[in-house]
Protein backbone atom coordinates (compact mmCIF):
# COMPACT_ATOMS: atom_id res chain seq x y z
CA UNK A 1 0.00 0.00 0.00
CA UNK A 2 1.41 3.51 -0.76
CA UNK A 3 0.26 7.01 -0.30
CA UNK A 4 1.11 10.08 -2.12
CA UNK A 5 2.18 12.98 -0.29
CA UNK A 6 2.35 16.53 -1.73
CA UNK A 7 4.71 19.09 -0.99
CA UNK A 8 5.73 16.63 1.61
CA UNK A 9 9.71 19.18 1.63
CA UNK A 10 7.37 21.71 3.11
CA UNK A 11 6.96 21.95 7.18
CA UNK A 12 3.50 20.32 7.56
CA UNK A 13 4.77 17.59 5.19
CA UNK A 14 8.00 16.95 6.42
CA UNK A 15 6.06 16.36 9.88
CA UNK A 16 3.23 14.66 8.56
CA UNK A 17 5.79 11.81 6.39
CA UNK A 18 9.05 11.81 9.33
CA UNK A 19 5.51 11.16 12.01
CA UNK A 20 3.72 8.64 9.35
CA UNK A 21 7.39 6.96 8.68
CA UNK A 22 7.64 6.25 12.84
CA UNK A 23 4.13 4.69 13.57
CA UNK A 24 3.86 2.45 9.35
CA UNK A 25 5.43 0.66 7.39
CA UNK A 26 2.84 1.91 4.68
CA UNK A 27 5.07 3.84 1.41
CA UNK A 28 5.45 7.30 0.86
CA UNK A 29 5.39 8.48 -2.47
CA UNK A 30 6.63 12.46 -1.89
CA UNK A 31 5.71 14.92 -4.75
CA UNK A 32 7.31 17.82 -4.11
CA UNK A 33 8.34 21.12 -6.89
CA UNK A 34 11.30 21.98 -4.21
CA UNK A 35 10.06 26.03 -4.19
CA UNK A 36 12.09 28.15 -1.66
CA UNK A 37 9.77 27.03 0.68
CA UNK A 38 10.76 22.67 -0.20
CA UNK A 39 13.85 21.80 1.92
CA UNK A 40 15.20 17.95 1.52
CA UNK A 41 17.13 18.41 4.56
CA UNK A 42 14.16 18.35 6.48
CA UNK A 43 13.65 14.87 5.26
CA UNK A 44 17.45 13.43 5.57
CA UNK A 45 16.56 10.85 8.10
CA UNK A 46 14.84 8.81 6.18
CA UNK A 47 16.27 9.93 2.72
CA UNK A 48 17.55 6.04 2.27
CA UNK A 49 14.64 4.82 3.72
CA UNK A 50 12.98 2.32 0.69
CA UNK A 51 9.54 3.87 2.59
CA UNK A 52 9.92 7.37 1.45
CA UNK A 53 10.13 7.80 -2.46
CA UNK A 54 11.15 11.33 -3.21
CA UNK A 55 9.76 12.98 -7.10
CA UNK A 56 11.03 16.48 -7.49
CA UNK A 57 7.49 17.60 -9.90
CA UNK A 58 5.11 20.13 -9.86
CA UNK A 59 1.02 18.62 -8.86
CA UNK A 60 0.20 20.75 -12.19
CA UNK A 61 1.73 17.61 -13.52
CA UNK A 62 -0.94 15.89 -14.57
CA UNK A 63 0.86 13.10 -16.77
CA UNK A 64 3.51 12.88 -13.98
CA UNK A 65 1.04 12.52 -11.56
CA UNK A 66 -1.41 9.74 -13.52
CA UNK A 67 2.15 8.03 -13.56
CA UNK A 68 2.86 7.82 -10.27
CA UNK A 69 -0.84 6.93 -8.78
CA UNK A 70 -0.34 3.81 -11.67
CA UNK A 71 3.12 2.53 -10.72
CA UNK A 72 2.79 3.02 -7.12
CA UNK A 73 -1.21 2.05 -6.83
CA UNK A 74 -1.53 4.75 -4.55
CA UNK A 75 -4.80 4.06 -2.37
CA UNK A 76 -4.89 8.22 -1.22
CA UNK A 77 -3.51 11.69 -1.92
CA UNK A 78 -2.77 13.84 1.11
CA UNK A 79 -2.26 17.54 -0.77
CA UNK A 80 -0.02 19.48 1.12
CA UNK A 81 1.84 21.68 -2.01
CA UNK A 82 0.65 25.20 -2.09
CA UNK A 83 2.34 28.50 -1.79
CA UNK A 84 1.41 29.01 2.01
CA UNK A 85 2.56 32.71 3.05
CA UNK A 86 -0.06 35.14 3.46
CA UNK A 87 2.30 38.34 3.24
CA UNK A 88 4.02 36.94 -0.31
CA UNK A 89 0.33 36.23 -1.78
CA UNK A 90 0.07 40.38 -1.30
CA UNK A 91 3.10 41.04 -3.48
CA UNK A 92 2.12 38.60 -5.92
CA UNK A 93 -0.83 36.60 -6.38
CA UNK A 94 -0.33 34.75 -9.41
CA UNK A 95 2.02 32.19 -7.76
CA UNK A 96 -0.52 31.33 -5.42
CA UNK A 97 -3.40 30.67 -8.00
CA UNK A 98 -1.08 28.84 -10.41
CA UNK A 99 -0.20 26.12 -7.48
CA UNK A 100 -3.27 26.34 -5.14
CA UNK A 101 -5.99 27.00 -7.82
CA UNK A 102 -4.51 25.64 -11.12
CA UNK A 103 -2.34 22.87 -9.67
CA UNK A 104 -4.81 21.45 -7.27
CA UNK A 105 -7.48 21.28 -10.07
CA UNK A 106 -4.81 19.36 -12.18
CA UNK A 107 -4.27 17.55 -9.48
CA UNK A 108 -7.94 16.14 -8.72
CA UNK A 109 -8.16 15.97 -12.34
CA UNK A 110 -5.34 13.01 -12.53
CA UNK A 111 -6.61 11.52 -8.89
CA UNK A 112 -10.24 11.75 -11.16
CA UNK A 113 -8.75 9.51 -14.00
CA UNK A 114 -6.69 7.12 -11.98
CA UNK A 115 -10.05 6.47 -9.34
CA UNK A 116 -12.32 5.87 -11.99
CA UNK A 117 -10.32 2.43 -13.50
CA UNK A 118 -9.48 1.55 -9.94
CA UNK A 119 -11.91 -1.59 -9.13
CA UNK A 120 -14.87 -1.64 -6.68
CA UNK A 121 -12.82 -2.63 -3.09
CA UNK A 122 -9.88 -0.05 -4.25
CA UNK A 123 -12.73 2.44 -5.79
CA UNK A 124 -14.34 2.75 -2.30
CA UNK A 125 -10.88 2.85 -0.22
CA UNK A 126 -9.62 5.66 -2.22
CA UNK A 127 -9.25 9.12 -0.59
CA UNK A 128 -8.28 12.60 -1.61
CA UNK A 129 -7.45 14.42 1.35
CA UNK A 130 -7.27 18.27 1.15
CA UNK A 131 -5.37 20.04 3.82
CA UNK A 132 -6.72 23.34 4.39
CA UNK A 133 -6.65 26.39 6.31
CA UNK A 134 -9.15 28.16 8.76
CA UNK A 135 -8.22 31.49 6.98
CA UNK A 136 -10.99 30.20 4.02
CA UNK A 137 -13.70 31.60 6.84
CA UNK A 138 -12.44 35.18 6.69
CA UNK A 139 -12.21 36.73 10.25
CA UNK A 140 -14.30 36.88 13.61
CA UNK A 141 -15.19 39.60 15.71
CA UNK A 142 -14.22 39.31 19.18
CA UNK A 143 -17.40 37.78 20.82
CA UNK A 144 -18.01 36.06 17.72
CA UNK A 145 -18.48 31.64 18.13
CA UNK A 146 -15.17 29.99 16.91
CA UNK A 147 -15.42 28.79 13.15
CA UNK A 148 -17.08 25.80 12.74
CA UNK A 149 -17.27 23.54 9.57
CA UNK A 150 -20.75 25.52 8.57
CA UNK A 151 -19.39 28.99 8.57
CA UNK A 152 -19.56 30.56 4.95
CA UNK A 153 -16.40 31.30 3.38
CA UNK A 154 -15.56 34.56 3.05
CA UNK A 155 -11.00 34.94 2.67
CA UNK A 156 -9.54 38.06 3.02
CA UNK A 157 -6.00 37.71 1.67
CA UNK A 158 -4.99 36.03 -2.36
CA UNK A 159 -3.47 33.47 -0.12
CA UNK A 160 -6.84 32.64 1.64
CA UNK A 161 -9.45 33.15 -1.58
CA UNK A 162 -6.64 30.87 -3.58
CA UNK A 163 -7.02 28.04 -0.76
CA UNK A 164 -11.00 28.60 -1.04
CA UNK A 165 -10.58 28.41 -4.89
CA UNK A 166 -9.11 24.70 -4.02
CA UNK A 167 -11.23 23.74 -1.58
CA UNK A 168 -14.26 24.59 -3.59
CA UNK A 169 -13.23 22.65 -6.69
CA UNK A 170 -12.41 19.69 -4.01
CA UNK A 171 -16.09 19.63 -2.91
CA UNK A 172 -16.73 19.86 -6.88
CA UNK A 173 -15.17 16.99 -7.43
CA UNK A 174 -16.90 15.06 -4.93
CA UNK A 175 -20.55 16.16 -5.41
CA UNK A 176 -19.78 15.96 -9.26
CA UNK A 177 -17.47 12.89 -9.55
CA UNK A 178 -18.14 11.29 -6.49
CA UNK A 179 -14.51 10.93 -5.62
CA UNK A 180 -13.60 10.22 -2.16
CA UNK A 181 -12.77 13.94 -1.41
CA UNK A 182 -12.26 14.66 2.82
CA UNK A 183 -11.12 18.61 3.19
CA UNK A 184 -9.85 19.72 6.79
CA UNK A 185 -9.55 23.21 7.62
CA UNK A 186 -6.49 24.14 10.66
CA UNK A 187 -5.68 26.95 12.26
CA UNK A 188 -2.27 28.49 13.18
CA UNK A 189 0.77 25.47 12.82
CA UNK A 190 3.83 25.77 14.52
CA UNK A 191 6.92 23.38 15.12
CA UNK A 192 10.23 22.28 13.94
CA UNK A 193 11.06 22.32 10.24
CA UNK A 194 8.90 25.42 9.51
CA UNK A 195 10.70 27.73 7.28
CA UNK A 196 11.76 31.41 9.08
CA UNK A 197 9.00 33.67 6.92
CA UNK A 198 5.87 32.89 9.51
CA UNK A 199 5.98 34.41 12.60
CA UNK A 200 7.13 32.11 15.46
CA UNK A 201 10.36 30.71 13.28
CA UNK A 202 11.14 34.09 12.52
CA UNK A 203 10.71 35.54 15.84
CA UNK A 204 13.07 32.52 16.95
CA UNK A 205 15.55 33.39 14.59
CA UNK A 206 15.73 36.72 14.73
CA UNK A 207 15.98 36.53 18.51
CA UNK A 208 19.11 34.44 18.68
CA UNK A 209 20.61 36.91 15.61
CA UNK A 210 19.88 40.40 17.58
CA UNK A 211 17.66 41.37 14.98
CA UNK A 212 14.64 43.80 15.82
CA UNK A 213 11.30 41.07 16.66
CA UNK A 214 8.71 42.88 13.64
CA UNK A 215 5.24 43.04 15.02
CA UNK A 216 2.58 44.11 12.63
CA UNK A 217 0.19 46.87 13.56
CA UNK A 218 -1.02 46.71 17.12
CA UNK A 219 -0.12 43.01 17.68
CA UNK A 220 -3.53 42.38 19.07
CA UNK A 221 -4.60 39.38 16.36
CA UNK A 222 -5.32 37.01 17.80
CA UNK A 223 -4.47 32.87 15.97
CA UNK A 224 -5.34 29.86 17.37
CA UNK A 225 -2.28 27.71 17.39
CA UNK A 226 -1.79 24.35 17.51
CA UNK A 227 1.76 22.04 17.70
CA UNK A 228 2.11 20.74 13.95
CA UNK A 229 2.40 17.13 15.41
CA UNK A 230 -1.16 18.02 16.53
CA UNK A 231 -2.46 18.57 13.31
CA UNK A 232 -0.44 15.28 12.20
CA UNK A 233 -1.86 13.08 14.20
CA UNK A 234 -5.21 14.89 13.16
CA UNK A 235 -4.89 14.01 9.50
CA UNK A 236 -3.86 10.44 10.00
CA UNK A 237 -7.17 10.12 11.94
CA UNK A 238 -8.66 11.54 9.33
CA UNK A 239 -7.49 9.80 6.23
CA UNK A 240 -8.04 6.52 8.78
CA UNK A 241 -11.30 6.86 9.58
CA UNK A 242 -13.13 9.94 8.06
CA UNK A 243 -16.02 10.01 5.74
CA UNK A 244 -15.90 11.32 2.57
CA UNK A 245 -17.68 14.29 1.37
CA UNK A 246 -16.76 15.44 4.87
CA UNK A 247 -14.93 18.89 5.96
CA UNK A 248 -13.00 18.53 9.25
CA UNK A 249 -12.03 21.72 11.15
CA UNK A 250 -9.01 21.08 13.32
CA UNK A 251 -8.07 23.67 16.13
CA UNK A 252 -5.96 23.90 18.75
CA UNK A 253 -8.00 26.18 20.93
CA UNK A 254 -5.28 28.51 21.75
CA UNK A 255 -6.08 31.34 21.12
CA UNK A 256 -3.44 34.20 21.40
CA UNK A 257 -2.67 38.05 20.70
CA UNK A 258 0.66 37.94 18.34
CA UNK A 259 2.19 39.91 21.14
CA UNK A 260 1.51 37.33 23.42
CA UNK A 261 2.66 34.61 21.54
CA UNK A 262 6.20 36.80 21.10
CA UNK A 263 6.57 37.56 24.32
CA UNK A 264 6.23 34.04 25.58
CA UNK A 265 9.00 32.95 22.95
CA UNK A 266 11.31 35.79 24.46
CA UNK A 267 11.09 34.32 27.77
CA UNK A 268 11.18 30.99 26.75
CA UNK A 269 14.82 32.25 25.18
CA UNK A 270 15.64 34.27 27.96
CA UNK A 271 15.87 31.03 29.54
CA UNK A 272 17.32 28.74 27.45
CA UNK A 273 19.88 30.88 25.76
CA UNK A 274 20.11 34.43 28.09
CA UNK A 275 21.89 37.54 25.93
CA UNK A 276 25.47 38.38 26.98
CA UNK A 277 23.99 41.90 28.26
CA UNK A 278 21.85 40.24 30.63
CA UNK A 279 19.05 41.88 28.87
CA UNK A 280 15.76 40.41 27.52
CA UNK A 281 14.84 39.62 24.14
CA UNK A 282 11.59 40.98 24.26
CA UNK A 283 13.85 44.29 24.48
CA UNK A 284 14.27 43.76 20.55
CA UNK A 285 10.66 43.80 20.17
CA UNK A 286 9.78 46.60 17.06
CA UNK A 287 5.83 47.66 16.43
CA UNK A 288 5.96 48.15 11.72
CA UNK A 289 3.39 48.62 9.67
CA UNK A 290 0.34 46.64 9.59
CA UNK A 291 -0.25 43.67 7.00
CA UNK A 292 -3.39 45.13 4.42
CA UNK A 293 -6.13 43.08 4.85
CA UNK A 294 -5.09 41.29 8.23
CA UNK A 295 -7.62 39.24 9.31
CA UNK A 296 -8.02 40.49 13.44
CA UNK A 297 -8.93 37.39 14.71
CA UNK A 298 -8.84 33.51 14.32
CA UNK A 299 -10.66 30.41 16.29
CA UNK A 300 -11.61 27.22 15.44
CA UNK A 301 -14.10 24.85 16.70
CA UNK A 302 -13.23 21.26 16.58
CA UNK A 303 -15.59 19.70 18.33
CA UNK A 304 -16.83 17.61 14.67
CA UNK A 305 -13.21 15.79 14.21
CA UNK A 306 -13.47 15.66 18.79
CA UNK A 307 -16.86 13.59 18.45
CA UNK A 308 -16.36 11.74 15.45
CA UNK A 309 -13.06 10.49 15.28
CA UNK A 310 -11.61 11.05 18.90
CA UNK A 311 -8.78 13.65 17.98
CA UNK A 312 -7.49 15.65 20.81
CA UNK A 313 -4.39 17.92 21.04
CA UNK A 314 -1.01 16.24 22.84
CA UNK A 315 0.91 19.58 23.44
CA UNK A 316 -0.24 22.55 25.58
CA UNK A 317 0.49 26.04 24.04
CA UNK A 318 3.54 26.20 26.57
CA UNK A 319 4.75 22.98 25.84
CA UNK A 320 4.77 23.06 22.06
CA UNK A 321 6.21 26.46 22.13
CA UNK A 322 9.26 25.44 24.60
CA UNK A 323 9.85 22.25 22.29
CA UNK A 324 9.65 24.48 18.98
CA UNK A 325 12.32 26.84 20.79
CA UNK A 326 14.66 24.00 21.90
CA UNK A 327 13.89 22.30 18.30
CA UNK A 328 15.81 25.31 16.95
CA UNK A 329 18.58 26.38 18.98
CA UNK A 330 19.47 22.48 18.55
CA UNK A 331 19.57 22.88 14.58
CA UNK A 332 20.88 25.95 13.88
CA UNK A 333 23.03 24.22 10.37
CA UNK A 334 19.16 23.80 9.28
CA UNK A 335 17.92 27.10 10.06
CA UNK A 336 21.46 29.04 8.52
CA UNK A 337 21.13 26.69 5.11
CA UNK A 338 16.92 27.57 5.10
CA UNK A 339 17.87 31.09 5.60
CA UNK A 340 19.97 31.17 2.93
CA UNK A 341 20.31 34.12 0.03
CA UNK A 342 16.81 33.64 -1.58
CA UNK A 343 15.17 34.28 1.98
CA UNK A 344 17.69 37.69 2.80
CA UNK A 345 15.98 38.86 -0.30
CA UNK A 346 12.47 38.38 0.92
CA UNK A 347 13.40 39.54 4.38
CA UNK A 348 15.38 43.12 2.73
CA UNK A 349 11.50 43.54 0.59
CA UNK A 350 9.00 42.72 3.16
CA UNK A 351 10.89 44.36 6.14
CA UNK A 352 12.20 47.02 4.05
P1 LIG B 1 5.10 25.25 3.17
O1 LIG B 1 5.10 26.51 2.38
O2 LIG B 1 6.05 25.09 4.29
O3 LIG B 1 5.35 24.03 2.18
C1 LIG B 1 4.73 23.92 0.93
C2 LIG B 1 5.43 22.80 0.16
O4 LIG B 1 4.76 22.65 -1.10
C3 LIG B 1 6.89 23.10 -0.16
O5 LIG B 1 7.68 21.95 0.08
C4 LIG B 1 6.88 23.42 -1.65
O6 LIG B 1 8.09 23.09 -2.32
C5 LIG B 1 5.72 22.56 -2.14
N1 LIG B 1 5.11 23.05 -3.37
C6 LIG B 1 4.77 24.34 -3.68
N2 LIG B 1 4.22 24.39 -4.91
C7 LIG B 1 4.18 23.11 -5.37
C8 LIG B 1 3.70 22.51 -6.56
N3 LIG B 1 3.16 23.23 -7.55
N4 LIG B 1 3.80 21.17 -6.69
C9 LIG B 1 4.38 20.41 -5.71
N5 LIG B 1 4.87 20.93 -4.59
C10 LIG B 1 4.76 22.27 -4.40
O7 LIG B 1 3.60 25.05 3.65
P2 LIG B 1 3.05 24.42 5.01
O8 LIG B 1 3.01 25.45 6.05
O9 LIG B 1 3.73 23.13 5.24
O10 LIG B 1 1.52 24.14 4.57
C11 LIG B 1 1.16 22.93 3.95
C12 LIG B 1 -0.31 22.97 3.61
O11 LIG B 1 -1.06 23.14 4.81
C13 LIG B 1 -0.70 24.14 2.70
O12 LIG B 1 -1.66 23.68 1.80
C14 LIG B 1 -1.30 25.17 3.65
O13 LIG B 1 -2.26 25.94 2.99
C15 LIG B 1 -1.92 24.27 4.69
N6 LIG B 1 -2.02 24.85 6.04
C16 LIG B 1 -0.92 25.42 6.64
C17 LIG B 1 -1.01 25.90 7.93
C18 LIG B 1 0.16 26.53 8.64
O14 LIG B 1 0.00 27.10 9.72
N7 LIG B 1 1.38 26.44 8.11
C19 LIG B 1 -2.24 25.83 8.62
C20 LIG B 1 -3.34 25.26 7.98
C21 LIG B 1 -3.21 24.75 6.69
O1 LIG C 1 -4.43 30.08 10.00
C1 LIG C 1 -3.71 29.15 9.23
C2 LIG C 1 -2.66 29.89 8.43
O2 LIG C 1 -1.64 30.26 9.35
C3 LIG C 1 -2.07 29.07 7.29
O3 LIG C 1 -3.08 28.79 6.36
C4 LIG C 1 -0.93 29.82 6.61
O4 LIG C 1 -0.33 29.00 5.63
C5 LIG C 1 0.10 30.17 7.66
O5 LIG C 1 1.13 30.94 7.07
C6 LIG C 1 -0.56 30.96 8.80
O6 LIG C 1 -0.98 32.28 8.33
P1 LIG C 1 -0.74 33.60 9.20
O7 LIG C 1 -0.74 34.75 8.29
O8 LIG C 1 -1.65 33.63 10.36
O9 LIG C 1 0.75 33.25 9.73
P2 LIG C 1 2.06 34.16 9.90
O10 LIG C 1 3.04 33.34 10.68
O11 LIG C 1 2.51 34.77 8.64
O12 LIG C 1 1.53 35.32 10.86
C7 LIG C 1 0.96 35.03 12.12
C8 LIG C 1 0.49 36.34 12.71
O13 LIG C 1 1.65 37.13 13.04
C9 LIG C 1 -0.33 37.18 11.76
O14 LIG C 1 -1.32 37.87 12.47
C10 LIG C 1 0.67 38.18 11.19
C11 LIG C 1 1.64 38.38 12.33
N1 LIG C 1 3.04 38.64 11.93
C12 LIG C 1 3.63 37.83 11.04
C13 LIG C 1 4.93 38.06 10.64
C14 LIG C 1 5.60 37.18 9.63
C15 LIG C 1 3.72 39.71 12.51
O15 LIG C 1 3.19 40.45 13.36
N2 LIG C 1 5.01 39.94 12.13
C16 LIG C 1 5.64 39.17 11.20
O16 LIG C 1 6.82 39.46 10.86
Amino acid sequence: MTILVTGGAGFIGANFILDWLDRSGERIVNLDKLTYAGNRNSLSSVEEDPRHVFVAGGIEDETLVGILLKRHAVRAIVNFAAESHVDRSIHGPMAFVETNVFGTVRLLEAARSYWQQLGAVEKGRFRFLQVSTDEVYGTLGADDLPFSETNPYEPNSPYAASKASSDHFARAYRETYGLPVIITNCSNNYGPYQFPEKLVPLIIHNALSHRSLPIYGDGRQIRDWLYVKDHCSALRLVLERGAPGSTYNIGGGNERANIEVVEALCAILDGLCPRADGKSYANLITFVKDRPGHDRRYAVNPTRITRELGWRPSETFASGLRKTAEWYLDNTAWVMQAANGTYQDWVARQYA
